[in-house]
């Protein structure tokens, strides 16, 4: 029976090593939720990096027995693969380049382009061993771009689905690139080729069409005897699982625990990763305007500021914690009361159950990234308002700005406008937070994640289709 494969860079659990043991422990992520009905059925399975270092033969040996009880297959990279493919090359030319940050960040270093050509190549090596005609293949995200063309070259027959979960930049800024055309090929190697929003769709197209000898026709790329889709499937997240995680008794008593520790201030909520696309230090500059032309709202509001780690050993990375840092300490050092802080920060991640009880709680949740791919934390914020209450200020620069029409919609580098969409917001009558909440819930659990899974799957079996009955005319 034909299988289905996932392949991202990095698998859906925590590998950790305590002693000399190696652990695993499951993701929360949204992507392994709703990859979960696939991956774990029959013979699919998902390939991928487990986090970490594991050099010692034994380990590997041992850690891969460990991943396949649970469908996983493990893809080790070396401390060199991990300096050069997922930092140097992933995160410091197409992260930045893909977000708009290519003159500030990106850093073009011909050894780090060899690596990553390796590395996907080590990942297509992976998937060949296990891979049959007919088999689907679904190869998620940009650290694995050359892919789907490495494995479509080496296995024609099998059908290879491709998406991209950051922003897709214009040409302008794509053919920055020293290595572009080799990237678009790379994913042209894919039948179906999917983005969150329809602007990523007309960048890519666009850049296709001008970097490449090949044909297109609306959201159509025809190359050789080919034809490749191009299209949007917006992301979703599993919405029950937060409406029932925040009903759940343990997370009441949390959620209660909060509401008494600030009931005297509204209380505004950010949760981003450690990430200069998220727009926090913009966001706590807006705060400060906030306090120089309202402060009567000095003592009334307190920013519950949540950054996850992530990247850490990335210069550009360690740099923004360090500035965030002195912001933080700035803003909390002028306003700040014996009694109270106006901002609660935190650089670290916490339980879900947490999460919930902070999603319910928070009067205001503020998403503001220069420029993000879907950005769930949003839908998850939404998803968490069982009594259709609270107020989303979302960034139009996040790909769910697309979706969440009734968010207060800014434009997160007008620091004069988050300033003011944040008085808005702890002002607006509960009959217009209700009107919005719920317009916004019913969008997150109609496009919810089984429904991004099953229309991206159901495409490409139709393209597939497609495509055999062009080759048979
Ligand atoms: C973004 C990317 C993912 C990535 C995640 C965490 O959401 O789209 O591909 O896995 O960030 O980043 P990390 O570098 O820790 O995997």
């Amino acid at each position: 029976m034909p299988k289905t494969i996932i392949v991202s860079n990095r698998l859906p659990v925590k590998v950790t090593k305590q002693d000399d043991a190696y652990q695993l422990s499951s993701s929360e992520g949204g992507l392994a939720t709703g990859l979960g009905s696939i991956y774990k059925q029959d013979d699919n399975l998902w390939v991928g990096w487990p986090g970490l270092e594991i050099d010692r033969h034994d380990d590997q040996l041992s850690v891969t027995e460990q991943l396949k009880e649970l469908s996983l297959m493990p893809v080790f990279l070396s401390q060199d693969e991990i300096n050069q493919y997922y930092e140097g090359f992933s995160n410091e030319v197409l992260w930045p380049v893909f977000h708009y940050y290519a003159s500030t960040y990106a850093h073009y270093a011909e050894a780090n382009w060899e690596c990553y050509q390796r590395v996907n190549q080590k990942f297509c090596d992976a998937i060949l061993e296990v891979a049959n005609p007919g088999d689907t293949i679904w190869v998620h995200d940009y650290q694995l771009i050359l892919l789907p063309k490495l494995i479509r070259d080496a296995r024609p027959d099998v059908s290879i689905g491709f998406f991209q979960h950051i922003p897709f930049p214009s040409d302008e800024m794509f053919r920055l690139i020293p290595w572009r055309s080799e990237l678009l090929e790379g994913m042209l190697g894919a039948d179906l080729i999917g983005f969150h929003t329809f602007d990523d769709v007309r960048h890519f197209l666009s850049a296709v069409q001008r970097l490449l000898p090949v044909q297109v026709s609306a959201n159509i790329i025809t190359s050789g005897e080919r034809a490749i889709v191009i299209e949007s499937f917006p992301m979703g997240i599993d919405d029950k699982k937060y409406g029932n995680l925040s009903q759940q008794p343990n997370v009441k008593i949390e959620a209660e625990l909060i509401k008494e520790t600030f009931k005297n201030q509204k209380l505004i909520l950010s949760i981003d990763r450690l990430d200069y696309s998220k727009g926090i230090l913009q966001r706590l500059h807006a705060l400060e305007v906030l306090f120089e032309k309202h402060p009567e709202l000095i003592t009334k509001i307190t920013l519950y500021m949540i950054v996850v780690p992530s990247r850490d050993q990335v210069p550009q990375y360690k740099e923004l914690r360090d500035n965030i840092d002195k912001k933080v300490g700035n803003i909390n050092a002028r306003y700040r009361t014996l009694e109270w802080s106006p901002i609660q920060y935190f650089y670290k991640s916490f339980p879900i159950e947490t999460l919930s009880a902070l999603f319910s709680t928070a009067d205001v949740c503020l998403i503001t990234p220069m420029r993000d791919g879907m950005n769930l934390v949003s839908k998850e914020y939404v998803a968490s308002r069982m009594h259709n209450d609270g107020v989303l200020i979302l960034s139009e620069m996040a790909g769910a700005s697309k979706e969440l029409i009734d968010a207060i919609i800014v434009n997160p580098s007008n620091v004069q406008e988050v300033s003011r969409a944040i008085v808005k917001s702890i002002n607006m009558p509960k009959a217009e937070q209700a009107r919005r909440m719920v317009q916004m819930r019913q969008n997150v659990s109609k496009f919810n994640i089984s429904h991004w899974v099953k229309i991206f799957m159901d495409r490409l079996s139709e393209v597939k289709q497609m495509q055999r009955s062009m080759q048979t005319r």
